[in-house]
């Protein structure tokens, strides 16, 4: 997939959602992939950056009800960028999914959030869940969040490729900034 880059830099109007319908799994991954960086390597503002970050998310990977980020402010969640219904403000660290993996400092992949002690349901569609933490020289920046409406909508295939993409995040963002 050639990612287009015009003279005013990237632009996210170029997503093709027609080539992305026509894609299995792993070929929209490997778009959102490209497509990240094309957001990233155009554009310095870590607010917009996450925006479209979490927009990309959502137009790449189908079946979800949302996907966006918490980030670190004085020792406790918040909500950053994301698509979806509006979600919960604060998230303390060891609460929820979210707090887990910032807590355990590990990636928490949820088949079914209702068997999930502690669970926060901030959209009552969800039933799986799969979170990130934001992890740049040993400190923890922030989660990345998607939500489905469908059990074990994630897999080692999603891991993999949202894998991919913090570390993306990481190599273009200055945390500090956000
Ligand atoms: N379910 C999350 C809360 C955030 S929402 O899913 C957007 C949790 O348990 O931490």
């Amino acid at each position: 997939m050639k990612l287009e880059i015009g003279t005013r830099g990237w632009r996210s109007e170029m997503i093709k959602l027609d080539a992305l319908s026509k894609m299995n799994s792993e070929e929209k991954y490997k778009y959102m992939l490209i497509l990240l960086e094309g957001q990233l390597s155009s554009e310095k503002d870590a607010l917009a950056n996450l925006s479209n970050a979490s927009a990309i998310i959502k137009a790449a990977m189908d079946r979800l009800n949302w996907a966006g980020f918490y980030l670190m402010r004085n020792d406790e969640l918040v909500l950053g960028p994301f698509q979806g219904l509006p979600a919960c403000n604060r998230i303390a660290v060891g609460k929820g999914v979210c707090g887990t993996a910032v807590s355990t400092r590990t990636l928490q992949r949820i088949e079914n959030v209702h068997d999930f002690p502690g669970h926060i349901a901030c959209d009552s569609a969800s039933n799986s869940e799969i979170v990130l933490p934001i992890i740049k020289d040993d400190k923890v920046y922030g989660v990345l969040d998607l939500d489905s409406p469908e059990l074990a909508r994630f897999t080692e295939l999603e891991e993999k490729y949202l894998t991919k993409f913090v570390e993306k995040l990481n190599k273009y963002i200055n945390w500090e900034e956000v």
